[in-house]
């Protein structure tokens, strides 16, 4: 068993995608064991990203995930972190293979509708980052 953090990202929840992105994990196994509604300080966000600091787009990915609401969950199950992160497809939709989430609903590199933790160490930093115990189940 594995726990893992995803995000539906602002875009997400504009297009009105939330039920579809957590029925394609719930459809593949996995268990939401924490889940919340949330808008993102800069902060928050740069915190989150903070391995990505140096990078060109790290004001951008902070402006853009702080630009409306997140879905922010913790999935449980076999395997999780790959799973989600096949299902999610490539970081730039226009490489995700069809069939996964980013093919089928995101525009670009950065407004890619969900994140996925990427290894176990980030994994647990993700799901605690957001999640204290007593909200997970
Ligand atoms: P995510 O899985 O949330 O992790 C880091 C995010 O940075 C990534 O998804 C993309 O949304 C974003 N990202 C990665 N590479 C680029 C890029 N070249 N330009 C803009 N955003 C990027």
């Amino acid at each position: 068993m594995e726990r893992t953090l995803s995000i539906v990202k602002p875009d997400g929840v504009k297009k009105n995608v939330i039920g579809q992105v957590i029925a394609r994990f719930e459809k593949n196994g996995l268990r939401v064991v924490g889940l919340k509604l949330a808008t993102l300080t800069k902060a928050q966000a740069e915190g989150f990203y903070a391995v990505h600091r140096a990078r060109p787009f790290f004001a951008s990915l902070t402006e853009f995930m702080t630009s409306g609401p997140v879905v922010l969950m913790a999935l449980e199950g076999e395997g999780a972190i790959k799973k989600v992160r096949d299902l999610m497809g490539a970081t730039d939709p226009k490489k995700a293979e069809v069939g996964t989430i980013r093919a089928d609903f995101a525009d670009s590199i950065e407004a890619n509708i969900v994140h996925g933790s990427d290894a176990p160490e980030t994994a647990a930093f993700e799901v605690g980052y957001y999640f204290n115990a007593l909200e997970l189940i």
